[in-house]
């Protein structure tokens, strides 16, 4: 694709837990000049809220009913950042604890909570330059987007980048225990029904396994420069 009348790149990024979306993802954003959205923040932010009012994750209608209610608020504040509030307090910080990582396949999993995530992803992604990560972008969130890639990576080479990312944030969690966190998170995550975790038909695959971050950014890089 190319010529000025097609200059609004949205890029898709979809892969497995720990894959390294994020992380290449904002990379990716920051070189373009474009705008980042994580989309498992929003579902990190149902499970907590779950957590917080001690609903079961598998209580569809009563987290439905809560989102609805504006217990859970996104905002975009003065630096461009998403920060989530439950009942008020913000809670973005609490997002990637080990509980909510427990817990945030079962609530991703509910039909109506995804609708509404949708919705809410789509109205953010409008019709700008973004680079978008998640599950189900490609698929669903932006099935016409300019490009999509499915980022891949071995499951032990997940883990390994996930323990790192929790040892620097403070967060301890022995190693076996991710691999398995992440092992079952992959089943939960691409057997369900609604919207499982599948490449698009026309995304473009990047393993990001044996390559540095710097590789896998401009391998990226290269495939949105073809797309432009
Ligand atoms: O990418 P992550 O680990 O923050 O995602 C958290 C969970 O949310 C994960 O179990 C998959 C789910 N998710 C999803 O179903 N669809 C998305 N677009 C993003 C995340």
């Amino acid at each position: 694709m190319s010529g000025a009348e097609e200059a609004n790149t949205r890029i898709a990024i979809d892969g497995p837990a720990g894959s390294g979306k994020t992380t290449t993802g904002k990379l990716v954003a920051t070189r373009f000049g474009f705008r980042f959205f994580d989309t498992g923040i929003m579902y990190r932010a149902a499970t907590r809220m779950a957590q917080l009012q001690g609903v079961a994750f598998t209580d569809e209608a009563t987290i439905v009913h809560s989102i609805e209610e504006s217990v859970l608020e996104f905002v975009f504040d003065d630096a461009g950042d998403f920060r989530v509030f439950i009942l008020g307090a913000d809670e973005t910080d609490s997002l990637r604890s080990p509980e909510v990582d427990h817990g945030v396949s079962t609530v991703a999993a509910l039909p109506v909570v995804r609708q509404l995530m949708v919705q809410m992803q789509r109205d953010i992604a409008g019709d700008d330059q973004i680079v978008m990560v998640g599950r189900d972008i490609g698929t669903v969130v932006l099935p016409d987007a300019e490009l999509k890639i499915y980022l891949t990576a071995s499951a032990e080479e997940r883990a390994r980048r996930r323990f790192e990312q929790n040892r620097s944030s403070g967060i301890r969690q022995n190693f076996d225990e991710i691999v398995t966190d992440l092992k079952a998170r992959d089943v939960l995550d691409s057997e369900r029904e609604a919207s499982p975790l599948r490449p698009a038909d026309d995304s473009i695959s990047v393993s990001s396994d044996g390559k540095s971050l710097e590789e896998v950014v401009d391998e990226v890089a290269q495939l949105v420069k073809a797309a432009e």
